[in-house]
């Protein structure tokens, strides 16, 4: 990734080190902070929006589907499980399915026919998503591949008319963000980032709780993914294919996978309807736990202990909106420690927790939480609506718990309905925009980096996400 500020900080700084003798070095320490000059903070290229070639997709509906017939792309640890859940929505039909891997194809194609259905037409050519894109027969294009061909493949399906549905980081680079947004604003196709957390219970409670006022005006809120994943990292039989996600802690930092803490608060904070992103601020630890594991599992003289990853262990991200409120967001897949994705929120009323446990604070005694028959009694008053009514068959139905089966279920719901879907391109963008940009911080010491407006105003004017239902 070009760094244009570094370069212009590395000058800046270079000069301000040639004056040290004679500026003396508290004014040195200050190159590093607050000294970088104004001209040098508005000089990021991604401030600028880069025209428009369509119109908003803010509220977007499109043309109702009977069915929805999907492509499906991507069929590995987490592609197979969607496929899964999708056989097990109403109203839709598998027409094709790619990999590149062809065992996983067939593997695909039995779980299909094991359900009683037609199979689907298969591919396993490196870029034959393209000719799925290309079909006449589909409606949306579904698809779990590894983080760098998630943009291609999704502007390939939008450009060809289909909806197209990713999972998360959608986008890696802040030009990816844009040309998501660019192309479902030109081809006026929905394009949905499939961020299963914001359908997880506990997330879907507090965000019915916000909309009803009880934690008051929301300012501050907390999201991670606290996730050891080194051994899956490193796994060379059975995991990422080609060690897709070892190979980016290899060239990046910052918070690469921030989506999973920031969906839920984000919506919940009206994020892109009411309120935007403004800058952020990010700072990582170097990298430790990865090296010490790679260490101890191969040995110290071993390839993967003598590689260098850039990937920090604990990255903190702090997000300032331009309403005034902040989001702090943590990313660590190395450290061992339990799973989190902590989601706080914090309002002028009171107060919710998810990780380490489900915990509530208010107003009128918000110093102790809630005892457990009253936070029992606050939850089942504020069981959000998807949660009633498909709650049961989710669980059932399985995916982290249900919340990928109702994410599904609404995904599919929407299309058939001809709804706006519940998360829309500039969500993804937003939210994907972290990644880049947190890395952006971190290698300028934390300096603040702004992030785009990716609805180009229409935030201004756009309702936060309601509590939806089904039929
Ligand atoms: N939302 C969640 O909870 C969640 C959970 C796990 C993974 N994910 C995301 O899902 C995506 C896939 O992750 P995964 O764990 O399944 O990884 P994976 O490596 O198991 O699966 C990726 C699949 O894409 C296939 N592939 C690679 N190149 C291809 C090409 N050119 N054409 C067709 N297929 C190709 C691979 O063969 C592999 O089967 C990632 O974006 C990951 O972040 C999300």
């Amino acid at each position: 990734m070009k760094d244009n500020n570094n370069n212009s900080r590395r000058k800046f700084i270079k000069i301000a080190a040639a004056g040290s003798a004679a500026i003396g070095l508290v004014q040195v320490s200050n190159v590093f902070g607050s000294q970088i000059s104004a001209e040098e903070q508005i000089s990021y290229k991604e401030k600028k929006a880069p025209a428009s070639r369509g119109k908003s997709v803010m509220g977007l509906r499109c043309e109702p589907l009977k069915t929805v017939r999907i492509g499906l792309i991507g069929l590995g640890m987490r592609g197979s499980g969607s496929l899964g859940r999708l056989l097990q929505v109403d109203g839709t039909e598998i027409i094709a399915i790619a990999d590149v891997v062809p065992k996983a194809v067939k593997d695909a194609n039995k779980q299909i026919t094991d359900a009683g259905l037609k199979p689907a037409i298969e591919y396993t050519g490196d870029e034959d998503w393209k000719k799925i894109c290309e079909r006449d027969d589909i409606d949306l294009i579904y698809q779990c591949t590894p983080w760098l061909l998630h943009t291609t493949i999704a502007v390939y399906a939008m450009k060809h008319g289909k909806h197209a549905a990713c999972e998360v980081p959608s986008a890696v680079t802040l030009d990816e963000c844009w040309d998501l947004v660019n192309t479902a604003e030109e081809t006026q196709r929905h394009f949905m980032m499939l961020e299963n957390c914001c359908y997880d219970f506990f997330e879907l409670n507090t965000l019915n709780m916000a909309r009803n006022g009880v934690f008051g005006d929301i300012h501050y809120a907390e999201g991670a993914y606290i996730h050891d994943l080194r051994w899956l990292k490193f796994l060379k039989e059975g995991g990422y294919h080609d060690m897709w996600r070892l190979e980016f802690s290899k060239k990046h930092t910052g918070d690469p996978y921030p989506t999973h803490g920031l969906g839920p608060v984000a919506q919940i904070m009206g994020i892109n309807r009411g309120d935007r992103f403004d800058y952020l601020s990010s700072i990582s630890t170097n990298q430790f736990s990865m090296s010490l594991y790679a260490q101890e599992k191969f040995g110290v003289n071993s390839p993967e202990a003598i590689q260098a990853y850039k990937l920090g262990d604990m990255n903190t991200t702090i997000i300032h909106s331009l309403k005034g409120k902040t989001i702090m967001i943590q990313h660590d897949t190395s450290s061992p420690r339990p799973y989190s994705r902590i989601h706080r929120i914090s309002g002028t009323k009171g107060m919710a927790v998810k990780y380490p446990e489900e915990q509530i604070a208010l107003e009128p005694n918000a110093h102790e939480f809630l005892k457990k028959e009253d936070f029992e009694a606050l939850m089942k008053k504020y069981e959000h609506p998807l949660a009633t009514q498909m709650g049961e068959k989710a669980k059932k139905v399985g995916g982290h718990g249900g919340m990928d089966f109702i994410m599904d279920y609404r995904l599919i719901y929407c299309l058939r309905k001809g709804l706006p879907l519940d998360q829309d391109v500039y969500d993804a963008a937003a939210w994907c925009s972290i990644g880049p940009l947190s890395e952006k911080s971190v290698l300028s010491r934390g300096n603040s980096v702004d992030v785009p407006d990716f609805t180009r105003g229409a935030w201004e004017n756009a309702a936060p996400w309601p509590i939806v239902t089904i039929e």
